[in-house]
């Protein structure tokens, strides 16, 4: 009797022990998937089965529009409480917001694939009361807007965009999508403060009207797109009631080829030369610094470049100087993500650095310098205009003494403020 006992004690206790272990792995996965959503670059990996289901689930009830809206105007208010407004031309917040008649502070990201700008768009998206238009080019794949017959359309999708009217934009949208050209939830998860009401609500995502409302009740708006060119830009700043500032985002033409390559990056493949072809990339360079000086005579104030070495030696203080120059004041919420994002996700798909002095160097360990000297033989003038140093050969490229970064004088060309 005793031994039966022990038995069947024993061998519940292992029952429970082995339940135990698969609950502690199940919530560990969980977590895990909670706290790196955006790690994944390629968007296969990205779409899991759980949000495509979500997505087309007919059982979860319709949400109640009016009080997602007011749920949301209220959180903002509260949020923004105390909000130093001083940077900003505005009194308060109403001043800020479209649906008072108002008009919110603009912020247009121009960068190219692997440069730094979703970092940089994550600093934006910290601000409260942030509105963000996540690439909305995603879908012309791998390739560079430059100029007829794509520009026309697109320079409309980022004015209409940032005047919360998604009309066009959707009606486009909505057509990739059942083309099976987009991936939503890859793309939309970074607008987090709308995602978390569509995600399991298709029709909500693709009612303009609904999102229209919703974006007017943000202050600020962001945006960051990698295939549309600065040039491009212009007819954007020329629309006055949109009064849009504008970041140029440029990198060391040797670490974004490094980090295109990386493991992966399965986006960048040789039949998108305007991402693996380095001639390409600095041609763009050299287009992107021709118009920035251009913009920047027309516009004084409403253009800002930032080269991505400075930013990630010296986050804090180029942010502070970057906010100043958007209209923007520091909140705690930004504060809090720059200190716990002082690893930057900057090299291979998966990889997390430490931002420190070698951080964008990484490429100096990487690269064979044959490679490099094809890519400098390629990017000699853009490398000139934008302060990035040449390495002599390979010896020279491993040594000590060789910094890629030379001072950039951004009086000279840009204004910093
Ligand atoms: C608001 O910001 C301005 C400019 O940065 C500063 O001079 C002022 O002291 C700030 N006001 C408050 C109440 O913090
Ligand atoms: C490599 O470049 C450095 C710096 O320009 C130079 O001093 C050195 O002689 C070069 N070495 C070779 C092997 O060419
Ligand atoms: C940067 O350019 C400005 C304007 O041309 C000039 O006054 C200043 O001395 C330059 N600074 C450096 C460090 O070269």
């Amino acid at each position: 009797m005793l031994l039966r006992f022990n038995f069947y004690s024993t061998f519940f206790t292992i029952c429970i022990s082995v339940l135990l272990i698969l609950a502690v792995t199940r919530y560990k996965d969980n977590t895990k998937h909670r706290s790196c959503p955006e790690r994944p670059r390629n968007s296969n990996n990205f779409l899991t089965v759980g949000d495509e289901e979500q997505w087309n689930n007919p059982h979860v009830a319709s949400p109640n529009i009016d009080d997602i809206l007011q749920e949301t105007r209220v959180k903002i208010a509260l949020e923004l409480s105390n909000y130093n407004f001083t940077n900003s031309a505005a009194k308060n917040l109403q001043e800020l917001l479209l649906e008072s008649g108002g008009q919110p502070l603009r912020s247009l990201v121009i960068s190219t694939w692997r440069s730094g700008s979703t970092f940089l768009g994550d600093i934006l998206n910290a601000m409260p009361g942030n509105f963000y238009h996540f690439e909305p080019f995603m879908n012309v794949k791998v390739y560079q807007i430059r100029g007829p017959p794509e520009a026309e359309k697109a320079i409309i999708t980022v004015k209409t965009l940032f005047k919360c009217d998604f009309d066009i934009f959707l009606h486009g949208y909505l057509e990739d999508y059942l083309r099976n050209k987009v991936v939503p939830w890859y793309q939309f998860r970074h607008n987090d403060r709308l995602w978390k009401h569509v995600k399991y609500h298709r029709d909500l995502f693709f009612d303009p009207m609904f999102i229209s409302n919703f974006c007017k009740l943000f202050p600020f708006q962001s945006m960051k797109l990698v295939r549309f060119r600065l040039r491009l830009v212009q007819e954007v700043l020329d629309d006055h009631d949109l009064n849009v500032k504008v970041v140029l985002l440029v990198r060391d033409p040797r670490a974004v080829m490094q980090s295109r390559q990386g493991k992966g990056v399965e986006f960048c493949k040789k039949t998108s030369p305007d991402c693996s072809r380095p001639e390409l990339l600095c041609a763009d360079m050299i287009s992107d610094y021709i118009a920035a000086k251009k913009l920047q005579h027309q516009y004084p104030n409403r253009l800002v470049v930032l080269r991505m070495e400075d930013l990630s030696l010296d986050p804090k203080s180029m942010t502070l100087q970057l906010f100043k120059f958007l209209g923007l004041s520091m909140t705690p919420e930004v504060e809090q993500f720059l200190a716990s994002h002082t690893t930057l996700q900057v090299g291979g798909a998966y990889a997390t650095f430490r931002v420190s002095r070698d951080v964008p160097f990484k490429w100096k360990n990487i690269l064979h310098y044959d490679y490099v000297e094809e890519i400098q033989t390629a990017c000699k003038q853009a490398m000139e205009l934008w302060g990035y140093r040449l390495a002599h050969n390979a010896t020279h490229m491993a040594s000590k003494e060789f910094y890629p970064l030379d001072t950039f004088n951004y009086s000279t060309v840009l204004r910093s403020k």
